[in-house]
């Protein structure tokens, strides 16, 4: 992994990454009482600006905090970040916490400032050995909470059932509840099944992706046929195409599942032009104003 981008923000302060420090009473250090965004940075320019921003916006609200910056504020944040970093290819991190008070309390204290955190990684695009030989995934039962619409800071069922890919060595765990496919521990979860790309519906068991609704647009753009539905377990383990999308890695096809071959085991037709159609289309973003 890359090491980070030097310079971060921090409560309205600029600085070096490594002396920025946090009170132990930060709620977000005590109770994991916060949210956060990843946002792509490509060409240094923010990717989806605005359906990061809406999302934070709907998570705040989700766990009852104000936004605490108006739409120009976060620009302006944004913008002065990655051009103390030069950035130009990054993962933008964003983090909202309710705040540290003189103490440890369950109930929140009304009125304490919340913690406004950010920072930048390196964003590579994936490698050609990765883009030629797509990844493993594994399967697992979706053990987090019932509001994964809410993007919490309290990750540690993710980091848990992310965890259990590591020994096959194969990079995100499928999380399945109830007989159905959710999403990934990080990720939306495409499949195509008949030649159609099947995505599971958006609800509280499921983060409302934005590369989601990239992926949609381009299937639109190149005459793939999609439709929004629920996805058995079964469906899942015989689908032609599994593809993963997020902002931090963002369309990858899943190759083999638990140890068996997707598909036949390369990337498929579908995802293919879907990547194409990405790279197409992020540059054409490259041009526009955020
Ligand atoms: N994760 N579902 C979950 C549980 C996620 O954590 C993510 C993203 C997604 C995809 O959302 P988006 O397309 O907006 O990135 C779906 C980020 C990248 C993370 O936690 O690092």
């Amino acid at each position: 992994m890359a090491e980070p981008l030097p310079i971060c923000y921090l409560n309205g302060a600029w600085l070096p990454l490594r002396e920025a420090r946090i009170s132990p009473l930060d709620r977000g250090f005590l109770f994991a009482d916060g949210v956060y965004e990843v946002i792509p940075v490509y060409d240094g320019r923010p990717f989806r600006f605005a359906a990061h921003f809406d999302r934070l916006t709907r998570s705040l609200d989700g766990i009852r905090m104000r936004d605490p910056h108006e739409r120009a504020d976060w620009h302006a944040i944004v913008a002065e970040l990655l051009q103390r970093n030069d950035a130009t290819n990054a993962a933008l991190y964003l983090q909202v916490t309710r705040g540290a008070e003189y103490g440890r309390n369950h109930a929140p204290f009304p009125d304490v400032p919340p913690t406004i955190f950010a920072f930048c990684s390196p964003l590579p695009d994936p490698s050609a050995a990765t883009l030629e030989r797509g990844i493993a995934a594994v399967t697992a039962i979706d053990t987090r909470w019932s509001r994964c619409d809410i993007k919490s800071v309290a990750l540690l069922a993710n980091v848990l059932l992310r965890d259990d890919a590591t020994p096959s060595g194969a990079q995100e765990t499928i999380l399945l509840r109830d007989g159905l496919m959710m999403e990934g521990s990080s990720s939306t979860v495409h499949a195509v099944i008949d030649g159609v790309l099947v995505t599971p519906p958006n609800s509280e068991r499921i983060l409302p992706g934005t590369t989601r609704s990239v992926v949609e647009e381009l299937a639109d753009r190149v005459d793939l046929p999609r439709v929004t539905r629920p996805v058995t377990e079964a469906e899942l383990r015989n689908a032609a195409e599994v593809w993963v999308a997020s902002s931090g890695r963002p369309i990858l096809p899943v190759t083999q599942l638990d140890g068996r071959a997707v598909g036949d085991g390369k990337p498929g037709p579908a995802w293919r032009k879907i990547w194409q159609a990405f790279l197409v289309y992020r540059n054409e973003c490259a041009k526009l104003p955020w």
